[in-house]
């Protein structure tokens, strides 16, 4: 099984956690917005001609889809959404509750997905409670379609999905490749990593879903897969071709890139000429780095064949004062998401509203999977301290010191990037719906 060696340490984490002001101290009102399975057996010996007799019993749809695609790679099979699978038009899938559910989640295991990284997998880094995976996201008017590995593969087939972003997005492709990989046989799947992407690739579909590491989605010195710097920050806000270069034809880009601004109110950037460093405001400089982006969207994207998502900001749960008034705590220890209305200062306002501002400017349809609200509840989710620190997971010691090391920005797998993709899944499998 692929090893991931070169997973760094997440920077990010270390950088929060210092910053966190200190109560009896009134911080500037700016520096507070800162804050930031079909069991496997049987495909191996699914040849074409069991599969035709198999397939004269079968009714169920996903075995169909199973043999098609498993047998007759050049066949298509038509993509269906059922009832049950349509999202009302006016339904805002973003809006709801998440509802206890441990029997239908998790949707996979951690030791069923040879795919993860250390970094992700909570249970085994010693994590005593496993609540976190059970809970299901319920929007307030209409259902999630469940989610099904192989019609999501059909409508993956002959393409490209590629994730773009920080580790935070690293996160959702590794879910992603959890809740497809137990689908395919052994053998017919493999994770490959070409830095600064990673390619999961899945034979009998002509289909990959991939990963590539741009943690300010234009260019920066941040971007090499690995050796990056964590401290020291500066981006090109004008630059993007490099990065570009490679999501050339990507049939479904979705792209991400909240946290890495984060680190102070202001950044080191050049725009126009690369000796020309200076200090912007964070937000200004988001602007500018969106506005590269949306126009090579503009000039680049053919909307009748590739589809563009951005996932707003993935929230942080580092001070727990917010929702628990009088703590001076994190996101240790907590084993339940919030009830009720929240909304933390980690998810700048200001960086929501530029979004909003250059995604509404954009005449190429850029579908918006906005996360924050539904994964502000989940201060549960995330690594805290079983989880990886320079790329190592952390020692007793570290442990039991979460106030210095718990890691509140990143999540636990399986857990709530699972339910961003099920959106995302939902979304795509609309486009499919007939129209009358
Ligand atoms: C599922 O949750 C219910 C309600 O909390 C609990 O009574 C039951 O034991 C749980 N089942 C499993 C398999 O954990
Ligand atoms: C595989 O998919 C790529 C697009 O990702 C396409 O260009 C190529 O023609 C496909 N190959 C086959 C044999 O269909
Ligand atoms: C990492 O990057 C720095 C600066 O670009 C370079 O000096 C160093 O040799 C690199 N280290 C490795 C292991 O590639
Ligand atoms: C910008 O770079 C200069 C020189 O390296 C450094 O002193 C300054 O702190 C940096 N500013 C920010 C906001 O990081
Ligand atoms: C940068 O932010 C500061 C403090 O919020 C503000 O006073 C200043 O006008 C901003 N500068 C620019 C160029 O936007
Ligand atoms: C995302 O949803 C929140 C409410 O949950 C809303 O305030 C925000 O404006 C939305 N973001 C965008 C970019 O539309």
């Amino acid at each position: 099984m692929p090893r991931d060696t070169t997973e760094q340490p997440n920077p990010i984490t270390k950088l929060f956690v210092h910053r966190r002001p200190a109560m009896t101290t009134q911080p500037s009102p700016h520096y507070r917005r800162i804050q930031l399975v079909f069991p496997l057996a049987l495909f191996s010996v699914l040849v074409l001609g069991t599969a035709r007799i198999c397939l004269d019993n079968l009714k169920n749809n996903q075995q169909y889809l199973m043999w098609r695609g498993l047998s007759r790679r050049s066949f298509r099979v038509p993509i269906k959404v059922s009832e049950d699978e349509i999202i009302e038009d006016g339904c805002n899938v973003f809006e709801g509750k998440w509802i206890w559910d441990n029997q239908s989640y998790p949707l996979y295991r951690e030791e069923s997905c040879p795919f993860l990284v250390k970094q992700t997998t909570c249970l085994r880094n010693g994590r005593p409670d496993s609540f976190y995976q059970n809970w299901r996201w319920q929007p307030n008017s209409c259902n999630l379609p469940k989610f099904n590995a192989l019609k999501f593969l059909e409508m993956l087939r002959d393409k490209r999905l590629m994730f773009v972003g920080d580790s935070i997005q690293r996160g959702m492709f590794e879910s992603m490749v959890c809740l497809v990989q137990s689908a395919i046989p052994d053998g017919k799947k493999s994770l490959t990593r070409i830095a600064p992407r990673k390619i999961f690739a899945v034979e009998e579909f002509n289909a990959t879903i991939e990963y590539y590491w741009a943690p300010f989605i234009i260019e920066s010195i941040s971007d090499h897969a690995t050796n990056h710097t964590v401290l020291k920050r500066l981006v090109k806000l004008d630059s993007v071709a490099k990065h570009s270069r490679e999501w050339e034809g990507v049939d479904i880009l979705i792209f991400e890139s909240y946290v890495w601004w984060m680190y102070k109110p202001q950044i080191n950037a050049t725009y126009g000429s690369p000796e020309n460093i200076q200090e912007y405001n964070t937000t200004t400089a988001y602007r500018l780095a969106l506005e590269t982006w949306a126009n090579w969207i503009e000039s680049s994207i053919n909307p009748q064949t590739q589809k563009i998502f951005f996932a707003t900001m993935s929230p942080t749960h580092l001070w727990n004062w917010e929702w628990k008034p009088g703590s001076d705590g994190n996101c240790f220890t907590e084993t339940h998401p919030i009830e009720g209305s929240y909304w933390g200062t980690g998810s700048n306002l200001e960086i929501m509203g530029i979004v909003k501002d250059i995604m509404g400017q954009l005449k190429v349809n850029v579908r918006l999977l906005n996360i924050t609200q539904l994964s502000e509840f989940r201060k549960d989710g995330h690594t805290s301290v079983f989880g990886e620190r320079k790329g190592k997971l952390l020692t007793k010691e570290q442990r039991s010191d979460p106030k210095t090391y718990a890691d509140c920005i990143h999540w636990c797998l399986p857990g709530v990037p699972d339910s961003w993709n099920e959106i995302l899944y939902a979304m795509l499998l609309q486009d499919y719906r007939v129209h009358h």
